[in-house]
């Protein structure tokens, strides 16, 4: 069985399942499209496999044109008929991995979707799961469920974790030359995992556990998240000693050897870097260990809204203004600029702190036309035009998402007041620009 999947992945010829359409999985899809590999893509959500078999986008860093060049052709199409699973050769999963309202892991998408397809499972197949998650989830979640079905792991069916590492809008990096780590339940595994990536990816690191994998995925977003939060850390410590923290990290950069820059900004965002890290803060509770360095970073990280929000009081208290009734406009919704998701993003935390503290919140992203429809926090509110007519008409406008399409020099025209989360004017602040 091996032999033979192993032939059809180096040849090019196996067909290619992808199950969650997502960030993840749509770039992935295209991947495998683009090099001729036949791929069915499948969600629960019509709305999603429906644009993808209209070759329409639903992300603003993919075009409709690419997603076209696949769908036309047929070699990429996408279905909620989960019985097609037997059709295909390769699953690849890329669910969403949350947590739950104690910020606990929830797998409930991954557990649900395997019990769901597990009917459906054949002889012959290579699973590779790419949601990230805490080690021991692929053996201890999927190898059981799989085994339950009398597979034999390793030699009827191929098990792997992969974590993705796909970064939204980077224009520096692809899909197919961001290095690959991929661990299996085998060796033999490994091998079918290892040939299931090189079709696509210019590079793959083969790594011994799937395991291994799985917490190599937390640690480079644990290394990020504890940075993150060291930056913001040291920003509040500079801003106390008046000194511009712009400065000192791109100073600290010039060493060309053991330091990294990591930036300051309102707080943390996105579906990974605030959530992944406690999945591993949960599985080492199993083994009696506490992660400290997870716990200390999220607390200064959740705590940087409330910090801005403090230097917007202070600000506008200087103007003689208090927050109750002031007019602030939030510029960029999303959690980091040129991109179109809120998910996490602080500035939405940031909207709700100063609603409920009487001010009269209005917001411009012009990637979010409408604010959506979120779990915790709602506002009817859609973006507003920049205008200087406008930004003349608030009290204070705050930088939370430093989009490259926002004219930064009308904004400080026209502005009374800024507050400058993002360093964007660092090194030309003027009497109305603080930085937060
Ligand atoms: N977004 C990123 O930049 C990024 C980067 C690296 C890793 N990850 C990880 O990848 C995983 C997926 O993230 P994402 O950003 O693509 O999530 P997403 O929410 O964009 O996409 C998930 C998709 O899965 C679909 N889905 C949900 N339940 C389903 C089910 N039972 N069957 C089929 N489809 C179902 C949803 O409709 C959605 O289209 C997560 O574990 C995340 O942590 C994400």
């Amino acid at each position: 069985m091996k032999k033979e999947l192993l032939e059809k992945l180096i040849n090019n010829n196996a067909v290619v399942g992808i199950i969650g359409l997502g960030y993840v999985g749509v770039p992935l899809a295209l991947a495998y499209a683009n090099s001729e590999i036949k791929v069915i893509g499948f969600d629960i959500d019509e709305f999603k496999t429906q644009h993808i078999n209209d070759g329409i986008s639903y992300f603003k860093h993919i075009s409709s044109e690419q997603l076209k060049k696949v769908t036309e052709t047929k070699i990429f199409s996408a279905t909620t008929d989960f019985s097609e699973i037997g059709n295909v050769d390769v699953i690849i999963l890329c669910l969403p991995t949350p947590l739950n309202q104690y910020r606990e892991p929830d797998l409930s998408y991954v557990v649900k979707t395997i019990e769901a397809i597990l009917p459906y499972l054949r002889k012959g197949q290579v699973l590779s799961l790419e949601s990230t998650t805490y080690p021991g989830t692929t053996e201890e979640e999927l190898a059981t469920r799989i085994s339950r079905k009398g597979f034999q792991i390793g030699s009827d069916f191929f098990l792997v974790y992969s974590p993705e590492r796909e970064d939204p809008g980077n224009p520096n990096f692809s899909t197919s030359t961001i290095p690959k780590v991929v661990g299996g339940i085998t060796k033999d595994c490994l091998e079918i995992g290892v040939a299931l990536y090189e079709s696509i990816i210019e590079k793959v690191v083969p790594l011994s556990s799937t395991k291994a994998a799985e917490l190599t995925k937390l640690l480079e977003n644990i290394y990020r998240s504890v940075n993150i939060g060291l930056a913001n850390e040291m920003k509040m410590i500079a801003d106390r000693m008046e000194i511009d923290i712009w400065e000192v990290i791109d100073a600290a950069a010039t060493k060309p050897f053991g330091f990294t820059p990591f930036y300051p900004g309102p707080g943390l965002g996105g579906h990974c870097i605030p959530i992944d890290p406690f999945y591993l803060t949960w599985k080492a509770k199993e083994y009696g260990l506490n992660t400290k360095f997870i716990e200390l970073s999220g607390e200064i990280n959740t705590s940087m809204p409330t910090w801005v929000i403090h230097k917007v009081n202070d600000a506008l208290n200087e103007m003689g203004k208090s927050v109750k009734n002031s007019k602030v406009l939030v510029l960029g919704l999303s959690y980091k600029k040129n991109i179109d998701d809120v998910r996490e993003s602080p500035s939405v935390e940031l909207m709700e702190l100063l609603r409920s503290k009487g001010a009269i919140v209005t917001y411009c992203d012009p990637y979010i036309k409408q604010f959506p429809k979120m779990r915790e926090y709602h506002f009817e509110l859609n973006s507003v035009l920049l205008t200087p007519e406008l930004l003349r008409q608030m009290d204070c406008v705050i930088i939370s998402t430093n989009h490259d399409d926002f004219d930064y020099e009308m904004i400080l025209q026209h502005s009374q007041l800024i507050v400058d989360t993002r360093g964007v004017y660092r090194g030309f602040e003027t009497d109305k620009v603080v930085s937060a």
